[in-house]
């Protein structure tokens, strides 16, 4: 890595197997960002163990997640791309970060009051301190920018005050990193409620499309898609279903809006369903062929990530030592 090049830092979690929604939002834009910057990606497998987990899932998810970011187009030669429980240097600093945290910023996160009203059986230390371990993830490794869904702005506020706090007390030792949101297609829509965001995790099946879905079932749910009743292909505020069709679309064609609405003039929503179903399936084959063929050779996937985890840990060391010599800790 040379150091003149910014860096970035990205994580995504092992659970579920992500929707065109990342993929469009997130994903789709980390291989794109390989040769400007210096790029870490990781699988945060810590942050998935703050909801239960079944461990042969997480254990089969967090190689999945490893291959499918691979397929679409992460090049281990050009990024770093580890997993975070791989890397222990992670869950140290998130220590020190937190007792630079005050608990109040903590219980005031979105992401953490969602979580604690949808699962009150275990509302766990690791749901409150999400936000902390994230910080470090980010600051170890003096990441410039990084690649966030809107949902995650808040958390990294929370990591540029943590860093900016830190610097404050122990002079000059983080990067304040700047979140970076694609200005195009940030966000994908549910296809039964377009209201809401296209979520990982919704239980109904016909409102999510996974990039790993086989062709029939992605036309199947396109079909479906809810739309409205004036059979007009145009965007609008008062048009959320046609209007996240048609960013999907332009998402998957690179066709402007106004090209959409002239494409699709005087043509009914069936045809337009048939040509976003089709544009998402032609999109997504060559990711899920080259994702079958990753998958299926363990020995390099492993290989890249024990790669990927030693380059990590040695940029992550630095900091880390860093950090310990500043706050006090004896170093023999
Ligand atoms: N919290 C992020 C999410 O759920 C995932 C994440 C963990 C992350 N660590 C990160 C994202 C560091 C960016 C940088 O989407």
């Amino acid at each position: 890595m040379t150091s003149e090049k910014k860096r970035v830092f990205s994580g995504i979690q092992p659970t579920g197997t992500f929707t065109i929604g990342n993929y469009i939002g997130a994903v789709r834009n980390w291989p794109k960002l390989q040769d400007d910057y210096d790029c870490l990606y990781s699988v945060v497998d810590l942050h998935a163990i703050t909801v239960r987990q079944n461990p042969a899932d997480l254990r089969r998810r967090t190689r999945e997640t490893a291959a499918l970011l691979l397929a679409c187009g992460v090049d281990p030669e050009k990024s770093i791309l580890f997993v975070q429980s791989h890397v222990p240097a992670h869950t140290q600093l998130s220590w020190v970060l937190g007792c630079f945290c005050p608990f109040g910023d903590l219980t005031r996160m979105h992401q953490f009051k969602e979580k604690s009203a949808k699962h009150p059986e275990d509302i766990n230390g690791g749901l409150l301190t999400y936000p902390i371990l994230m910080a470090a993830d980010i600051l170890l490794y003096n990441a410039d920018l990084v690649p966030i869904g809107n949902d995650q702005k808040q958390h990294l506020e929370l990591a540029r005050n943590i860093a900016q706090r830190f610097n404050g007390v122990y002079s000059e030792t983080f990067v304040v990193p700047d979140g970076y949101i694609p200005k195009t297609g940030a966000r994908v829509m549910s296809l039964q409620e377009p209201e809401k965001k296209m979520s990982k995790s919704d239980t109904n099946a016909n409102a999510v499309v996974r990039v790993l879905d086989d062709p029939d079932s992605i036309v199947r749910k396109f079909k479906r898609a809810v739309t409205d009743s004036d059979g007009c292909v145009r965007a609008s505020a008062d048009k959320p279903g046609v209007t996240n069709l048609m960013s999907i679309y332009s998402a998957f064609t690179d066709k402007s809006f106004e090209e959409i609405e002239r494409e699709f003039d005087g043509v009914g929503y069936g045809a337009f369903k048939e040509a976003v179903a089709q544009s998402v399936v032609d999109g997504l084959r060559p990711i899920q062929t080259e994702y079958a063929r990753i998958l299926a050779d363990k020995k390099y996937l492993d290989g890249v990530l024990k790669t990927g985890a030693e380059r990590a840990d040695r940029i992550a060391q630095r900091i880390l030592s860093k950090v310990y010599r500043k706050v006090g800790f004896v170093q023999l």
